[in-house]
């Protein structure tokens, strides 16, 4: 049976000029077409990875409880490429609304302008089936969330030569950036 890539998302959006610019930003990205009532935009080979469409007739407001998607992710090749982009944004006034220690990814999550969420993410696994045997493992049996962390120590500790090795796990951020608030209530809320 064939298999099907993963191709793209579609926005719909009662502002598109601002999360045009926004994604533009964030991604790294660039417009592709744009004609008012769509605008298509990339950031790697693929003709487009993210469409933003705005109807005529207007949005309602995205509300933190209704159905449908959370949010969507982006994984860089290192945690050097994550905080870089980190401070880079930071620099912009664009900052994380809530970080996470998955243990599987070392993630932010970021809202756009139009209150979704996008993860940035590096893989805590060199390999695909190193990352699979994780989520199969007791840790994440225990919790599939994980841990808040502050991307400032986590920077500096980068910076100053703490192994990514150790940065990645949930003992480091549990350690390093303790009475961090629930993740999850971030990212639903
Ligand atoms: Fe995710």
């Amino acid at each position: 049976m064939a298999t099907p890539k993963f191709a793209h998302i579609v926005l719909q959006t009662g502002q598109l000029p601002a999360m045009r610019d926004w994604y533009c930003t964030v991604l790294g990205a660039h417009t592709v077409f744009e004609n008012g009532l769509l605008c298509f935009i990339t950031f790697d080979e693929e003709h487009h990875r993210i469409a933003l469409l705005q109807p005529p007739p207007g949005c309602e407001p995205r509300s933190p409880r209704a159905a449908g998607l959370n949010h969507s992710a982006y994984t860089f090749a290192s945690i050097g490429e994550l905080l870089e982009r980190y401070s880079q944004l930071k620099s912009q006034g664009i900052e994380p609304r809530q970080p996470i220690q998955h243990g599987v990814t070392t993630s932010l999550y970021y809202r756009d302008p139009d209150g979704n969420f996008v993860e940035m993410q590096v893989d805590n696994f060199a390999t695909p089936d190193e990352a699979t045997g994780y989520m199969r493992g007791p840790e994440y049996a225990a919790d599939a969330v994980g841990v808040g962390f502050d991307p400032e120590v986590m920077l500096r500790a980068h910076q100053a030569g703490v192994p990514f090795d150790l940065l990645k796990t949930r003992t480091w951020a549990l350690e390093a950036c303790p009475n961090m608030p629930d993740p999850l209530i971030a990212l639903t809320s």
